[in-house]
């Protein structure tokens, strides 16, 4: 399978992978013919990639993060305790987080095992979903970018684990108390409606704070994430470690998820352009090891990307090398714009003279190679 942007699918091709919305349904289904119509709902959808059969990679096999049946054990917890905060935007009341509280360490402990366990660094393009909601499936992206990032730190204990993980799914819990409108408005937002979503922070502290089964800690996560290094974040513009570990980390995370997601007014970026983001403000507004910890967390070039080579040669990524995120094995196809007779494998790690130049991820015709 290969890993294609929406944008350039064409009629006739199949999808490798199904397209599910947040209750595991299937919105277009693998292995039939595209139609213009599917095309167009793909787009309205707001998927920017998806993975396709092709028959030169047929034995790609992308594995996700965590199970699908822990994703949705984890989306249903926390659509369950963000509906309650939903209806209930006084503020005043507690939101019971003592009923969920067990559930919430439970399903936490089996992503920490799932993603301490899964070998590869961590890629959330596998799940091809149509996500209606988008705090929901974005909190659980940012949990499993969070904890694959501290995993690689230096001395972070299983409980520093657990309490990331807590404070990166209930980081954005305050943005329910922010209108719908605002919120989601397509086009650019004005200094007033931009001041109102900073809020969520705010909101998201005083929310968790009051609970007693919540630790203090996971509250900061929601006060804090926003913050940068260098001072220049919000709300409280604090300066270096005035900023918590956790904060920090959680920060990290957000930003990657929120400019490699798919959003309806924008097209998501690859993981590699999403790592620029960061590398553009490492040290200024993350820290720097931190961000070398992530690069190492996640898979930069994802498996089924097509990669063009400062050698002229081109191919996919086949699979991932562990123990180093941006040197994958590549399946090369073409030699000078010549297709290969035999394809043949090319571990990155082996020949570390071979640089990818170029990622593609557009159909130019019916063929790639
Ligand atoms: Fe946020």
């Amino acid at each position: 399978m290969r890993l294609l942007a929406v944008a350039s699918l064409e009629e006739d091709v199949k999808l490798a992978k199904p397209v599910y919305n947040d209750n595991g349904q299937i919105l277009i289904s693998s292995g039939i013919p595209l139609t213009n119509l599917m095309i167009k709902r793909l787009n309205q959808l707001g998927i920017s990639f998806v993975y396709i059969e092709d028959e030169n990679t047929e034995d790609i096999i992308i594995r996700p993060a965590i199970t699908e049946s822990t994703r949705r054990e984890a989306m249903g917890l926390m659509k369950q305790t963000f509906e309650f905060v939903h209806t209930d935007q006084t503020l005043t009341k507690r939101f019971s987080f003592d009923k969920v509280e067990k559930q919430f360490r439970s399903v936490i402990r089996d992503v920490i095992d799932q993603v301490n366990g899964h070998k590869e660094a961590v890629s959330m393009l596998s799940e091809v979903c149509a996500h209606d909601n988008y705090i929901l499936n974005h909190s659980l992206n940012v949990t499993i970018y969070a904890l694959a990032l501290s995993m690689k730190m230096k001395n972070i204990t299983k409980k520093q684990l657990e309490e990331i993980g807590l404070g990166a799914m209930l980081h954005d819990v305050g943005k329910l108390l922010i209108p719908l409108d605002i919120l989601m408005k397509p086009s650019r937002l004005t200094n007033e409606e931009y001041a109102i979503i900073k809020k969520h922070t705010e909101y998201g502290f005083e929310l968790l704070r009051r609970e007693h089964s919540i630790p203090l800690t996971a509250a900061h996560c929601a006060f804090q994430h926003h913050e940068r290094l260098n001072g220049k974040g919000y709300p409280r513009g604090l300066i270096g470690n005035e900023i918590h570990l956790y904060g920090k980390i959680i920060g990290i995370a957000d930003v990657y998820d929120a400019v490699t997601s798919n959003r309806v007014y924008r097209q998501a970026m690859l993981p590699h352009e999403g790592l620029e983001i960061l590398y553009a403000g490492s040290g200024t507004e993350f820290d720097s090891e931190m961000i070398e910890a992530f690069r190492k967390a996640i898979v930069i070039y994802p498996n089924g990307l097509s990669v063009h080579l400062h050698d002229g040669r081109r191919g996919v990524v086949l699979r991932q090398n562990p123990a180093v995120s941006d040197r994958p094995v590549l399946l090369i196809l073409e030699e000078n714009l010549h297709k290969v007779e035999k394809p043949y494998e090319l571990d990155m790690t082996k020949d570390l003279t071979v640089l990818i130049s170029e990622t593609d991820t557009t159909l130019l015709g019916k063929k790639v190679f």
